[in-house]
């Protein structure tokens, strides 16, 4: 999807893990201020998206949507100057349907065109299109008609859709957007995390500059996790080359959880400029080596313990796509320390953690 968005995997905020319908323009200006105030909109988290439910539950007399008039009265324009303002993005959300998957307000099926049109207006970067209520026609024809209306009408709109089951999308959504859903929703706990980083991992090979796989938005800082479950989280989802869409109230967040979220070795992993899925490569008992490559003949690295208990997790050259004779210099992207390495790489990682690595040959 050549519109020149998305050369690497966005990385923001959106409204929806957190927050469910409970927003307003209150909540988007303070996300956005908070954005700027702790430095993570300078690490690259620069799109704030709304998600469902910001909209009135019917269209006006010209059949164009409405900001919700109680809880986004000055309206999305108004919205867009603010975040725009602060050096920030502004998102929003819609449906490949009659409505929305809330229910509460319109989706975008047969008014493609006038609401690409309408969010272009008002400033919008961002559209994320869902897949609700599709009155029983088929994803590609419903898909495919937004997709076209944003080539010629929303020019400057990252656009991400999210449909992951009937389809496979990773094998068509490249063609249509910028990143696509590969799983259904995530949930705030350790199980659903990691079995949608196991679904993701299925479409590596369809991902890459300009469109990328989607295993749904961050919970890290949501509280239904450890701090090493937020860890493993969010180093996976950078090696995946993941969307880093932050999914908790950054109005209020712990130093814990900012300490994952700005860890800017691990984002650059995220944001390489080769955009390479790392895939898992090695895997026994839970014992698990997920790798990719960088630019620069580097590879990224995670030795990602799935077990209850503490163990030692050792990455094989062979399975990261290094000849055993080479050696590197190898970088603890969370200890940010480095050291030397040859043939394999050997951790004693503690239960539900992972260590990660740039491994840099000399
Ligand atoms: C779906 C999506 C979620 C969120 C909700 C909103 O479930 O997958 O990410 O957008 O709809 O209703
Ligand atoms: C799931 C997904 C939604 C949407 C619907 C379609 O709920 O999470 O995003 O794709 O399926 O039925």
């Amino acid at each position: 999807f050549e519109n020149g968005l998305g050369r690497t995997p966005q990385m923001g905020w959106n409204s929806w893990n957190h927050f469910g319908c409970g927003i307003n323009e209150n909540l988007i200006k303070q996300t956005a201020d908070a954005l700027v105030n702790t430095g993570l909109a300078k690490l690259g988290y620069e799109y704030v998206n709304i998600d469902d439910c910001w909209a009135e539950s019917d269209r006006d007399h010209q059949g164009s949507f409405v900001a919700n008039r109680q809880t986004f009265p000055s309206g999305i324009k108004a919205l867009a100057d603010y975040v725009h303002a602060k050096g920030l993005k502004l998102g929003i959300y819609s449906d490949a349907g009659t409505r929305t998957c809330s229910q509460k307000m319109p989706g975008s099926l047969d008014h493609e065109e006038q609401d690409v049109k309408t969010f272009s207006s008002w400033g919008i970067d961002y559209l994320k299109y869902d897949n609700c209520n599709d009155a029983g026609r088929s994803v590609m024809e419903r898909y495919t008609k937004m997709s076209n209306a944003m080539k010629t009408y929303g020019k400057g709109i990252f656009f991400s859709l999210c449909e992951w089951g009937r389809q496979n999308p990773a094998t068509w959504a490249g063609g249509m957007g910028n990143s696509w859903r590969t799983t259904d929703d995530i949930a705030d706990n350790w199980g659903s995390m990691t079995s949608r980083a196991d679904q993701n991992d299925r479409w590596a090979s369809y991902a890459g500059p300009g469109g990328w796989n989607d295993p749904d938005m961050l919970e890290v800082g949501n509280g239904g996790m450890s701090e090493a479950e937020y860890r493993s989280h969010f180093s996976i989802w950078a090696l995946a080359k993941a969307p880093l869409l932050i999914g908790c109230d950054v109005r209020a967040m712990s130093q814990q959880t900012m300490g994952i979220l700005s860890n800017s070795e691990v984002i650059a992993v995220n944001q390489d400029s080769q955009g390479a899925q790392g895939k898992k490569v090695q895997s026994s008992n839970g014992l698990e080596v997920w790798a990719g490559p960088l630019s620069n003949n580097r590879k990224a690295v995670v030795l990602w313990n799935r077990q209850g208990y503490q163990a030692t997790i050792t990455a094989q050259w062979s399975s990261i796509g290094l000849a055993s004779s080479t050696a590197v210099t190898a970088r603890d992207l969370w200890a940010h320390s480095s050291f030397s390495a040859q043939g394999q790489l050997s951790a004693s990682v503690p239960p539900h953690d992972c260590k990660m690595y740039v491994l840099t040959p000399n």
